[in-house]
């Protein structure tokens, strides 16, 4: 399945190969879905719990990732170089958990550093509603004027931060995932909420799910991915729900079968339940093959 590969959901003008490629690296192909692991919560929080050493965190986890969400500093320290998988560069910032208020983003790295770090894409996030919106909106547009020059995506993250966690519905992400699209965002990263096929409905552009707060159960998380892929989501950009559980690598191998092969929220926790009876070597080793092909 290609569907997902387009300059939107609907009709577009063709897409440059440069642009289509690198879209193409993380979204893949044979699905049109695509697994991020996100690791980029340091550059507001700091050392976030179960990020507190990158590298470690993130080695056992990369084979399973169709993409990795990090800053470059993180890149440059944690990730080896001759890893292949495909970097999603957070490059806005300039906030922090002590500070406030966290929407006052704004563009921390350059489009030549993304470039120069052979990114796939790059992400920033927005603050619709925010006493920082125009700005952040303004940041966005020329992350996108700069993208479409030199083929490079930009993910747009609809973020709340602190200040406004009470909007996490229906009506409040679908205003700002689609004011993200109009402003040109390849993919918009947003939250899972009730009424979610509402949101994917207004956005022209591809969505992905951020994961939120550790959820209290792993069937939770896989519910919540089942549901949003299910209302038309594009897949996942999860981070604490991966990697502050105790079984990080049965819980990405887990997601990846409901983003890439249809699996139930049952048939993801039977996976997880038998990952974890398993020496986490041997699921260190590359993914076996799909256990389960449905056709889509
Ligand atoms: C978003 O702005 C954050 O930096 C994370 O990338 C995002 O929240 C996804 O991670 P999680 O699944 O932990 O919410």
């Amino acid at each position: 399945m290609y569907k997902y590969i387009h300059r939107t959901k609907g009709e577009g003008k063709p897409m440059d190969w440069g642009m289509k490629n690198r879209l193409s690296r993380f979204i893949k192909p044979a699905t049109g879905h695509t697994v991020m692991l996100a690791v980029d919560h340091g550059y507001f929080q700091g050392p976030t719990t179960r990020l507190e050493n990158p590298r470690a965190t993130i080695t056992p986890l990369i084979k399973y990732a169709d993409s990795l969400m990090l800053t470059r500093g993180v890149l440059r320290t944690s990730v080896d170089a001759e890893n292949d998988v495909p970097i999603v560069l957070r490059v806005s910032g300039g906030t922090s958990m002590a500070g406030n208020p966290l929407s006052n983003e704004g563009l921390t790295t350059s489009m030549d550093e993304a470039l120069r770090l052979n990114a796939c894409a790059v992400a920033l996030s927005i603050f619709v509603g925010s006493a920082h919106e125009k700005e952040t909106l303004l940041s966005l547009s020329e992350l996108v004027n700069e993208g479409e020059e030199i083929g490079m995506p930009v993910v747009a993250v609809t973020a709340v931060g602190k200040e406004m966690e009470e909007k996490r519905n229906a009506r409040y992400l679908a205003l700002a995932s689609r004011i993200a699209a109009e402003l040109g965002a390849h993919v918009v990263k947003t939250y899972f909420c009730d009424e979610f096929e509402k949101v994917v409905n207004g956005c022209p552009a591809p969505i992905v799910i951020a994961g939120g707060k550790k959820l209290e159960t792993e069937m939770d998380a896989f519910n919540m991915t089942y549901e949003a892929v299910r209302a038309g989501a594009i897949g996942v950009d999860m981070g604490r729900n991966i990697w502050q559980h105790d079984h990080p690598v049965a819980m990405i191998r887990a997601v990846r079968a409901i983003v890439h092969e249809d699996y139930t929220p049952k048939e993801a926790k039977d996976l997880f339940d038998s990952d974890i009876k398993v020496p986490a070597k041997v699921l260190e080793c590359p993914p076996k093959a799909p256990t389960k092909a449905k056709s889509r």
